[in-house]
């Protein structure tokens, strides 16, 4: 049994992508080909946003808008310590500060209240035991759909626009989930998809997108793509980098495009039956009224995680842990001071929580092995 089976995709999809790779091959255009545009008018138009612009990876689709933002020394950006390096590495990778924010327990989301409050803290320099630099300024926020479940954008949003902060959604795990009838990729100012190839839209290497409404973000995250371009890609007027998706990569995407919408629905359907025949003996996902998640992940919480793990690898099924450190402990951002039971909800959470098998191809047989596997424990 495999944790995402991307074999069983490809048996379905096989001849449509090998005749998109076979366009490709035929023409050569193998940077920026005509591909790239189908594909961003095609993913724009699937989320609902005015301006798609495809780029070389999930982190890139943070970094540009960052840059694009002018983010840098100085700024703090607002993200969770719950979720995968890339969010918060490129702010540091700016030189700008990570300031992070705990998560809800339900939700595993920035928890909104505790946003407010940290927004304040930094107004008010109040940083006891955190090596921040002085007089920092907030700058922005990075909200993270965790799982595929997006955050709360009613309230992050407000209090954004309250304090003159611009948001990014990290949609890296929920394109394809839904807030409040928008889909996710256009909950905020920009959003930073990722197509690595676990993910619920993935190709088959490195790849990501920035969505956005927004027509002059659009622009200058196009010209920081391909090093801050003018009028031609010699023509340079930024400092940016080589962010640009492979042909190849765009013409992948657009065969599993065809059927990521069923794949969305069928990945609503095995959530489903795990949390139906789970629910009485581990903590089982909440989806929030208005949300769909696009199970990226379906993640369980027990106080009897190493136990169940044990046993689900003896019975020959694959799990994961989604995330065992939150990043405010993680080495590489140990120069920020934070101290263990500064984000006591993600420490908590992350000592709990591991991820089952999830995908769309996953069968009834399977997954009623898996929860009986649970369940004697
Ligand atoms: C929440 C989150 N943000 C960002 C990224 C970075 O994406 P990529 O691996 O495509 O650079 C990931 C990928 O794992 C992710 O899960």
């Amino acid at each position: 049994m495999q944790f995402v089976d991307l074999a069983k995709q490809l048996e379905t999809i096989r001849g449509t992508v090998e005749e998109r790779i076979k366009a490709v091959l035929d023409h050569g255009n193998f940077i920026l080909g005509p591909e790239i545009k189908e594909l961003e008018n095609k993913l724009a138009a699937f989320a609902g946003v005015k301006h798609c612009v495809t780029c070389s990876s999930g982190t890139d689709a943070l970094l540009l808008p960052l840059m694009a933002y002018n983010v840098g020394p100085g700024h703090a950006i607002f993200t969770t310590p719950f979720t995968f390096i890339a969010t918060a590495e490129v702010v540091s990778l700016l030189g700008a500060t990570p300031v992070y924010v705990d998560i809800d327990p339900d939700t595993f989301n920035m928890d909104p209240a505790k946003l407010r409050q940290a927004i304040q803290d930094i107004k008010n320099n109040n940083k006891p035991t955190l090596q921040f630099p002085d007089g920092l300024i907030p700058k922005g926020i990075i909200a993270v759909d965790l799982f595929g479940l997006p955050a709360d954008y009613d309230a992050i949003n407000a209090i954004a626009r309250k304090h003159d902060l611009f948001v990014i959604e990290d949609a890296a795990q929920s394109f394809g989930g839904m807030y409040k009838g928008k889909m996710a990729g256009n909950l905020s100012d920009v959003a930073a998809t990722s197509f690595f190839p676990a993910k619920p839209l993935g190709c088959y290497g490195d790849g990501g997108a920035v969505l956005t409404n927004n027509d002059s973000l659009a622009d200058v995250v196009e010209s920081l793509r391909v090093h801050g371009k003018g009028q031609h890609k010699y023509d340079n007027i930024r400092i940016g980098i080589n962010g640009r998706l492979d042909t190849i990569q765009a013409a992948i995407l657009l065969a599993k495009l065809e059927i990521f919408g069923q794949e969305i629905e069928k990945r609503q359907e095995v959530a489903a039956r795990y949390s139906e025949g789970l629910k009485n003996a581990v903590k089982v996902p909440h989806v929030p009224p208005g949300y769909r998640s696009a199970w990226a992940q379906y993640s369980i919480i027990s106080e009897r995680k190493k136990g169940l793990m044990a046993r689900l690898q003896n019975a020959g099924i694959p799990t994961a842990v989604y995330y065992p450190q939150p990043l405010h402990l993680q080495t590489a951002f140990s120069y920020l001071g934070y101290k263990p039971e500064s984000m006591p909800v993600s420490e908590k959470v992350s000592g709990r929580i591991f991820s089952l098998p999830m995908h769309p191809y996953l069968d009834e047989a399977d997954q009623q092995r898996i929860m009986h596997t649970i369940l004697q424990v």
